[in-house]
Protein backbone atom coordinates (compact mmCIF):
# COMPACT_ATOMS: atom_id res chain seq x y z
CA UNK A 1 0.00 0.00 0.00
CA UNK A 2 1.15 3.62 -0.83
CA UNK A 3 1.87 5.59 2.47
CA UNK A 4 -0.27 7.80 1.97
CA UNK A 5 -2.96 5.88 1.33
CA UNK A 6 -2.07 3.91 4.96
CA UNK A 7 -1.69 7.61 6.47
CA UNK A 8 -5.24 8.60 4.77
CA UNK A 9 -7.14 5.28 5.99
CA UNK A 10 -5.86 4.54 9.07
CA UNK A 11 -8.57 5.33 12.02
CA UNK A 12 -9.21 3.68 14.82
CA UNK A 13 -11.67 0.23 14.08
CA UNK A 14 -14.24 -0.50 17.05
CA UNK A 15 -15.50 -3.04 15.47
CA UNK A 16 -14.03 -6.56 14.69
CA UNK A 17 -14.96 -9.95 13.47
CA UNK A 18 -14.24 -13.17 14.48
CA UNK A 19 -11.65 -13.98 11.79
CA UNK A 20 -8.06 -15.26 13.36
CA UNK A 21 -5.08 -13.17 12.25
CA UNK A 22 -2.04 -14.85 10.45
CA UNK A 23 0.47 -15.02 13.44
CA UNK A 24 3.35 -14.23 11.10
CA UNK A 25 1.20 -10.68 10.02
CA UNK A 26 0.78 -10.39 13.95
CA UNK A 27 4.45 -10.39 13.86
CA UNK A 28 4.75 -8.39 11.68
CA UNK A 29 2.52 -5.70 13.13
CA UNK A 30 4.09 -6.04 16.34
CA UNK A 31 7.97 -5.98 14.97
CA UNK A 32 6.76 -2.73 13.28
CA UNK A 33 6.18 -1.08 16.64
CA UNK A 34 10.12 -1.72 17.28
CA UNK A 35 11.47 0.28 14.46
CA UNK A 36 10.57 3.25 16.60
CA UNK A 37 12.65 5.94 17.48
CA UNK A 38 13.74 6.22 21.01
CA UNK A 39 15.64 9.17 22.72
CA UNK A 40 18.93 7.77 23.00
CA UNK A 41 18.23 4.92 21.63
CA UNK A 42 16.83 3.76 25.35
CA UNK A 43 14.12 1.49 23.62
CA UNK A 44 12.32 1.61 27.72
CA UNK A 45 9.30 0.15 25.97
CA UNK A 46 7.60 -3.41 26.32
CA UNK A 47 4.43 -4.91 25.01
CA UNK A 48 2.23 -7.40 26.31
CA UNK A 49 0.65 -9.12 23.98
CA UNK A 50 -2.22 -11.02 24.60
CA UNK A 51 -4.14 -13.53 21.87
CA UNK A 52 -5.38 -16.30 23.53
CA UNK A 53 -8.99 -16.25 24.45
CA UNK A 54 -9.03 -16.80 28.29
CA UNK A 55 -6.30 -14.15 28.27
CA UNK A 56 -8.44 -11.31 26.49
CA UNK A 57 -11.35 -12.04 28.44
CA UNK A 58 -9.42 -11.68 31.57
CA UNK A 59 -7.75 -8.42 30.35
CA UNK A 60 -11.61 -7.11 29.48
CA UNK A 61 -12.54 -8.21 32.91
CA UNK A 62 -10.26 -6.95 35.13
CA UNK A 63 -9.81 -3.48 33.21
CA UNK A 64 -13.13 -2.33 31.68
CA UNK A 65 -14.75 0.38 34.14
CA UNK A 66 -18.14 0.47 34.70
CA UNK A 67 -18.08 4.25 32.77
CA UNK A 68 -16.31 2.82 30.15
CA UNK A 69 -19.29 -0.02 29.22
CA UNK A 70 -21.72 2.66 29.15
CA UNK A 71 -19.86 5.15 27.48
CA UNK A 72 -19.79 2.02 24.49
CA UNK A 73 -23.01 1.85 22.55
CA UNK A 74 -23.65 -2.36 22.79
CA UNK A 75 -22.62 -3.28 19.49
CA UNK A 76 -19.39 -1.05 19.86
CA UNK A 77 -18.52 -2.94 23.03
CA UNK A 78 -18.97 -5.92 21.63
CA UNK A 79 -16.89 -5.18 18.63
CA UNK A 80 -14.31 -4.45 20.44
CA UNK A 81 -13.64 -6.98 22.89
CA UNK A 82 -13.85 -9.74 19.95
CA UNK A 83 -10.02 -7.96 18.61
CA UNK A 84 -8.00 -11.19 18.69
CA UNK A 85 -4.89 -9.35 19.28
CA UNK A 86 -4.68 -7.35 22.40
CA UNK A 87 -1.23 -5.08 22.65
CA UNK A 88 -0.76 -3.10 25.85
CA UNK A 89 2.31 -0.83 25.16
CA UNK A 90 4.33 -0.09 28.62
CA UNK A 91 6.55 2.27 29.50
CA UNK A 92 9.89 2.30 31.79
CA UNK A 93 11.34 5.26 32.99
CA UNK A 94 14.46 3.84 34.54
CA UNK A 95 15.85 2.41 31.16
CA UNK A 96 15.94 6.25 30.18
CA UNK A 97 17.52 6.91 33.40
CA UNK A 98 20.33 4.55 33.44
CA UNK A 99 21.04 5.55 29.44
CA UNK A 100 21.36 8.82 30.23
CA UNK A 101 23.50 8.40 32.72
CA UNK A 102 26.00 6.74 30.48
CA UNK A 103 29.40 8.48 29.75
CA UNK A 104 28.18 10.08 26.17
CA UNK A 105 25.32 11.67 28.08
CA UNK A 106 26.48 12.32 31.05
CA UNK A 107 23.36 12.73 33.49
CA UNK A 108 24.66 11.22 36.40
CA UNK A 109 22.58 12.73 38.60
CA UNK A 110 19.45 10.81 37.27
CA UNK A 111 17.63 14.04 37.72
CA UNK A 112 14.14 14.05 36.51
CA UNK A 113 13.80 18.06 35.65
CA UNK A 114 16.05 17.48 33.31
CA UNK A 115 13.25 16.35 31.01
CA UNK A 116 11.40 18.46 29.20
CA UNK A 117 8.68 15.72 29.22
CA UNK A 118 8.77 12.40 29.57
CA UNK A 119 10.49 10.75 26.65
CA UNK A 120 9.67 7.35 28.08
CA UNK A 121 6.06 7.71 27.14
CA UNK A 122 6.86 9.35 23.73
CA UNK A 123 8.35 6.99 22.51
CA UNK A 124 5.95 4.22 23.69
CA UNK A 125 3.55 6.40 21.87
CA UNK A 126 5.64 6.03 18.63
CA UNK A 127 5.88 2.54 19.16
CA UNK A 128 2.05 1.85 19.35
CA UNK A 129 1.85 4.75 16.11
CA UNK A 130 4.31 2.29 14.32
CA UNK A 131 1.83 -0.57 14.95
CA UNK A 132 -1.69 1.28 14.24
CA UNK A 133 0.53 2.08 10.82
CA UNK A 134 1.47 -1.45 10.05
CA UNK A 135 -2.23 -2.72 10.84
CA UNK A 136 -3.67 -0.75 8.16
CA UNK A 137 -0.78 -1.95 5.67
CA UNK A 138 -1.48 -5.25 6.37
CA UNK A 139 -5.29 -4.84 5.73
CA UNK A 140 -6.24 -4.60 9.50
CA UNK A 141 -8.02 -2.70 11.66
CA UNK A 142 -6.73 -1.06 14.85
CA UNK A 143 -7.33 0.80 18.00
CA UNK A 144 -5.31 3.08 20.60
CA UNK A 145 -7.54 2.88 23.91
CA UNK A 146 -6.21 4.24 27.78
CA UNK A 147 -6.46 2.37 30.43
CA UNK A 148 -8.13 3.78 33.65
CA UNK A 149 -5.47 4.54 36.50
CA UNK A 150 -7.56 3.09 39.13
CA UNK A 151 -7.38 -0.80 37.40
CA UNK A 152 -3.69 -0.96 36.77
CA UNK A 153 -2.85 -2.60 40.02
CA UNK A 154 -5.66 -5.66 39.26
CA UNK A 155 -4.23 -5.59 35.71
CA UNK A 156 -0.60 -5.93 36.75
CA UNK A 157 -1.27 -8.65 39.45
CA UNK A 158 -3.27 -10.00 36.84
CA UNK A 159 -0.28 -10.50 34.28
CA UNK A 160 2.11 -10.09 36.61
CA UNK A 161 3.58 -6.89 35.12
CA UNK A 162 6.31 -5.57 37.15
CA UNK A 163 5.74 -1.92 38.96
CA UNK A 164 8.71 0.18 37.06
CA UNK A 165 6.53 -0.48 33.97
CA UNK A 166 3.74 2.09 33.03
CA UNK A 167 0.82 1.72 30.78
CA UNK A 168 0.64 3.79 28.04
CA UNK A 169 -1.77 2.69 26.00
CA UNK A 170 -3.20 -0.69 24.73
CA UNK A 171 -3.69 -1.10 20.88
CA UNK A 172 -6.45 -3.63 20.07
CA UNK A 173 -5.95 -5.32 16.37
CA UNK A 174 -7.55 -7.44 13.78
CA UNK A 175 -9.91 -7.73 10.99
CA UNK A 176 -12.50 -4.61 10.70
CA UNK A 177 -16.12 -5.96 10.86
CA UNK A 178 -17.80 -6.09 7.30
CA UNK A 179 -20.66 -3.76 8.34
CA UNK A 180 -18.58 -1.58 10.84
CA UNK A 181 -20.07 1.65 10.76
CA UNK A 182 -17.79 4.57 9.80
CA UNK A 183 -17.13 7.68 11.36
CA UNK A 184 -17.23 10.81 9.70
CA UNK A 185 -14.66 12.83 11.38
CA UNK A 186 -13.82 15.59 8.49
CA UNK A 187 -15.65 18.46 10.35
CA UNK A 188 -13.98 18.37 13.76
CA UNK A 189 -10.87 18.02 11.80
CA UNK A 190 -8.51 21.15 13.09
CA UNK A 191 -7.57 23.03 10.45
CA UNK A 192 -4.19 22.70 9.00
CA UNK A 193 -3.82 27.00 9.80
CA UNK A 194 -5.02 26.62 13.07
CA UNK A 195 -2.32 23.91 14.13
CA UNK A 196 0.80 24.62 11.63
CA UNK A 197 2.45 28.08 13.26
CA UNK A 198 5.01 29.09 10.12
CA UNK A 199 7.94 31.58 11.27
CA UNK A 200 6.30 33.05 14.14
CA UNK A 201 3.33 32.16 16.25
C1 LIG B 1 -3.75 8.80 23.65
C2 LIG B 1 -5.05 8.31 23.03
C3 LIG B 1 -6.03 7.77 23.86
C4 LIG B 1 -7.23 7.31 23.30
N1 LIG B 1 -8.13 6.70 24.13
C5 LIG B 1 -9.25 6.18 23.60
C6 LIG B 1 -10.16 5.44 24.42
O1 LIG B 1 -9.90 5.25 25.62
N2 LIG B 1 -11.28 4.96 23.85
C7 LIG B 1 -11.54 5.12 22.51
O2 LIG B 1 -12.57 4.64 22.05
N3 LIG B 1 -10.68 5.80 21.70
C8 LIG B 1 -9.55 6.31 22.21
N4 LIG B 1 -8.67 6.98 21.39
C9 LIG B 1 -8.97 7.14 19.96
C10 LIG B 1 -9.39 8.56 19.62
O3 LIG B 1 -10.71 8.76 20.08
C11 LIG B 1 -9.30 8.75 18.10
O4 LIG B 1 -7.95 8.63 17.71
C12 LIG B 1 -9.81 10.12 17.64
O5 LIG B 1 -11.20 10.22 17.90
C13 LIG B 1 -9.59 10.36 16.15
O6 LIG B 1 -10.15 9.30 15.39
P1 LIG B 1 -9.27 8.44 14.37
O7 LIG B 1 -8.07 7.95 15.12
O8 LIG B 1 -10.20 7.33 13.95
O9 LIG B 1 -8.87 9.35 13.25
C14 LIG B 1 -7.47 7.43 21.91
C15 LIG B 1 -6.47 7.98 21.10
C16 LIG B 1 -5.27 8.40 21.65
C17 LIG B 1 -4.19 8.95 20.72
Amino acid sequence: MEFADVLRQRRMVRHYDDRPVDPAVVERVLSAGLRAPSAGFSQGYALLVLQDEADRARFWQVTETPQETASWPPETRTGVLRAPVIAVALSCKRVYLDRYAQPDKGWTDRDESRWPVPFWHIDTGMVALLMLLQAVDEGLGALFIGMQPDVIPAFRHAFGVPDDHDVVGVVCFGHEAADAPRRDLRSRRRDAAEVIHHGHW
